[in-house]
């Protein structure tokens, strides 16, 4: 009896026949919804979306420069006026409405989207096709928040995991504090508002990673941790952040609503001044009321409670230090001070790999109101710069990941520089 259904031609005859039938059923299968998608996908074909390009534009006067952003969808330079070159995006149809204006371009980038699946094919490969080294490729969120928990737990007396907040969609905001017992000076660094920015989230990450590891070999870091209490915020904007993961790599504010809410114009020094916009659609939308957003009142709470007296944000492109304020031509009562360490960050910065990062202060870039490092200098009483990361120019958010390491030697060098000026 037992050898009967333990025979082994009986159980290969069923084991042929049950995959003959099961390999017809699917095929079967496969032919009907094949059919059905190309019925559906005709009945609702939908033009394709325009190709996006990236150009620069030499605008030589001011009124060439506003016509250039009217046409355009997005601003992506951070020097802007007149004389200056002005990197934005336009479609085919924005480039014809140019060309008609007499106005000439360089392409920067000729589809943005196409680099853009480019790089979420080379992301989207299998584990195994990954590179062992964490910062030679960039990472979601998730991996993100899990870095910072590996480092709370390689290094539980000098580090430690903290949400300082949550976002409209229920992500976590976190912050990884690091600082021996002995700590005192309270700094805090943060990137990612912008969630396009991507090195920004990898080199706060990358920072932090180094402070961590680096503890018993690298006497710098030995001295910096034992002295500081430094506050961690690689992704201030998770939801604005995974969006750009998933939907659009070009995404730039937090998902408040359909368009969301600039949240580097969501602090209340200057807020609803120049250089922020009251419109929804704008990508320097200020938000209903100064800190509506989640994100900024964290980031306000945690600055207040600990008291923070120096601070980085960084941001990406253009290589540049840039020091309060961002809203007025008027010169910060520190002015003096902030340019000086400010000048050595930037030499700080130089002396990794050569690359110049160019020292000013925000409002001489543009103006821009309602933004983080006005508050932290202003309402915090903080040392507050902004950083702008890699690269200075071209292809802009999409950075080779080749440059995350050296972006951090930059990123660290910086945060070392500042640490170094101000005493205890
Ligand atoms: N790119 C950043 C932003 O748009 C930084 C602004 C720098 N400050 C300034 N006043 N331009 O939020
Ligand atoms: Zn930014």
């Amino acid at each position: 009896m037992v050898a009967r259904y333990t025979d082994g031609v009986v159980g290969r005859d069923f084991l042929n026949w049950s995959r003959t039938h099961v390999f017809w059923r699917g095929a079967l299968l496969l032919f009907a919804a094949t059919i059905a998608i190309a019925v559906f996908a005709r009945g609702r074909a939908s033009p394709a979306p325009p190709t996006r390009v990236a150009i620069r534009v030499m605008c030589a006067d001011a009124a060439t420069c506003s016509l250039v952003e009217r046409v355009s969808l997005d601003v992506w330079s951070e020097e802007q006026g007149p004389g200056l070159p002005l990197d934005v995006v336009v479609t085919r149809d924005g480039l014809a409405e140019l060309a008609a204006a007499g106005i000439h371009w360089d392409v920067l980038v000729a589809d943005i989207d196409a680099v853009a699946r480019a790089e979420h094919a080379r992301l989207a490969q299998p584990v195994a096709a990954r590179p062992a080294d964490w910062f030679a490729e960039y990472r979601d969120y998730t991996a993100i928040s899990g870095h910072l928990r590996e480092l709370a737990e390689l290094a539980p007396d000098r580090a430690s995991m903290h949400p300082i907040g949550a976002t409209l969609e229920g992500r976590p905001i976190w912050a990884l504090r690091i600082g021996g017992a002995t700590a005192r000076t309270p700094m805090l660094v943060n990137g990612t508002q912008h969630a396009r920015e991507w090195i920004a989230s990898m080199v706060t990450t990358c920072v932090a990673d180094r402070l961590v590891r680096d503890y018993d070999r690298d006497p710098k870091v030995r001295a910096f941790v034992d002295s500081t209490a430094l506050w961690v915020v690689p992704v201030v904007n998770p939801d604005g952040y995974q969006y750009s993961w998933s939907s659009d790599r070009y995404w730039r504010k937090n998902r408040r609503d359909r368009f969301g809410v600039d949240l580097n114009r969501n602090f209340s020094v200057a807020w609803g001044g120049a250089g922020s916009s009251r419109s929804e659609r704008s990508q320097t939308y200020r938000g209903a009321y100064a800190f509506s957003e989640p994100e900024t009142a964290a980031l306000r709470d945690l600055a207040l409670r600990e008291r923070i007296t120096a601070h980085v944000d960084f941001h990406s492109y253009g290589q540049l230090v840039l020091y309060p304020w961002g809203h007025s031509n008027t010169a910060a009562p520190d002015r003096a001070k902030l340019a000086a360490i400010g000048d050595r960050m930037a030499s700080a910065i130089f002396a990794q790999h050569g690359a110049r990062y160019a020292l000013q202060t925000g409002f001489d870039l543009y103006a821009a109101s309602g933004i983080m490092t006005d508050w932290m200098y202003g309402a915090a009483g903080a040392l507050s710069y902004t950083i702008e990361l890699r690269p200075k120019g071209g292809a802009g958010f999409v950075l080779p990941p080749s440059e995350i390491r050296p972006t951090c030697d930059e990123g660290l060098a910086a945060v070392l520089a500042l640490r170094g000026s101000i005493g205890n």
